[in-house]
């Protein structure tokens, strides 16, 4: 009869009893700065948009120019929006509370991110109503993992460093003056969202047995082909924007393998030379050729061969740094530009 007073809460009335070592401690610190350094850096998506419209005038491009933007950023568009339910996912499930609110603020953030590419995907002309097949599979199989490591890496280490390669490219090629200045928000808000999984991602892999670890990367693997299909599929896209799909190749790859160091090397796991992105560099060689193979099956297949064989590019310790460091106008009026100081002194 009174059966429902046994019934066990789902609220974590332990979360402060939970025991840390020194090293928990210091990531779970750096979370809870992601959220405060979120608060002081949030921007007003209504105000920055309207600020870039009076600058630039509305935007204005060829009709192959505009369509391949609009099929780009469909990708971008509903990829924020899975980023958004993720994030909310990562908010509840997510126990300490640091970590918890480091992921609270992405959610925030990643609401901005969906309402302003909306507006200018509008201001634009029509908005995508869908996106291709390998996007739509890649974003699905992070939403629907219940692994909240599976979560973790596919959204923060693999998603995060992907969508700011391509928010990079954009803003280098500068297609339309207003998207280039919108990504310089974009990314700052997307390379602290990469230090949450950096910063907790560890605190959930050092207890996993072999086998968990080996699932873990299986799942790595599964969220890169997904992400390679999707760049080829936007290749000519890209290419008319002047964007070379290589160069978003051996970027993206270059942030993955130094979020894949920084987060695993105080584990001993040299993910970053690990067989997943073994497999990625195979793969790049023969579905984005260099220059210099182009045209050539023969030197594609060595370069795939070598690839596979453990020649790692070297490893850019600037990767995502670099995209904390753009100037931006806050919702407090002020332009934050010295981001990296401010965060050396509050990491
Ligand atoms: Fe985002
Ligand atoms: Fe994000």
């Amino acid at each position: 009869m009174f059966g429902f007073v046994n019934k066990k809460s789902s609220l974590s009335y332990d979360m402060f009893d939970l025991h840390r070592s020194a090293e928990e401690a210091k990531r779970l610190n750096k979370c809870g700065n992601i959220y405060h350094r979120g608060q002081d850096l949030a921007w007003n998506g209504k105000e920055v948009l309207d600020m870039l419209v009076a600058e630039y005038g509305k935007p204005r491009l060829s009709e192959p120019h505009r369509k391949a933007l609009q099929k780009i950023f469909a990708i971008i568009l509903w990829g924020e929006l899975a980023a958004w339910r993720i994030s909310a996912q990562l908010a509840d499930r997510i126990e300490p509370l640091e970590a918890k609110m480091a992921a609270t603020s992405q959610v925030h953030d990643e609401a901005r991110h969906f309402y302003v590419m909306y507006d200018y995907l509008s201001l634009l002309g029509d908005v995508p109503k869908s996106i291709d097949w390998a996007p739509r599979q890649l974003l699905d199989l992070v939403l629907g993992s219940e692994e909240l490591a599976h979560k973790l890496l596919g959204m923060q280490l693999m998603v995060e460093t992907l969508a700011l390669t391509i928010f990079q490219s954009i803003r280098l090629a500068a297609p339309e003056p207003i998207l280039a200045e919108l990504m310089k928000y974009f990314e700052k808000d997307e390379a602290r969202h990469v230090g949450l999984g950096m910063q907790y991602l560890p605190l959930l892999v050092k207890d996993m047995n072999k086998l968990q670890r080996a699932r873990m990367f299986a799942f790595q693997f599964k969220i890169l082909s997904y992400g390679m299909l999707e760049t080829k599929i936007i290749e000519k896209e890209l290419e008319s924007l002047g964007i070379d799909a290589r160069d978003v190749m051996e970027r993206g790859r270059a942030k993955q393998m130094t979020v894949l160091k920084e987060t695993f090397h105080a584990l001993g796991i040299d993910a970053e030379k690990g067989p997943v992105m073994k497999m990625f560099g195979f793969a790049g060689e023969l579905m984005f050729p260099a220059i210099e193979t182009r045209g050539d099956k023969a030197a594609q297949r060595r370069a795939a061969w070598n690839a596979l064989r453990g020649e790692a590019p070297d490893i850019d310790p600037d990767a995502i740094e670099q995209h904390s460091r753009h100037d931006i106008v806050t919702a407090k009026g002020k332009t934050a530009s010295r981001d990296r100081e401010v965060r050396a002194k509050a990491v």
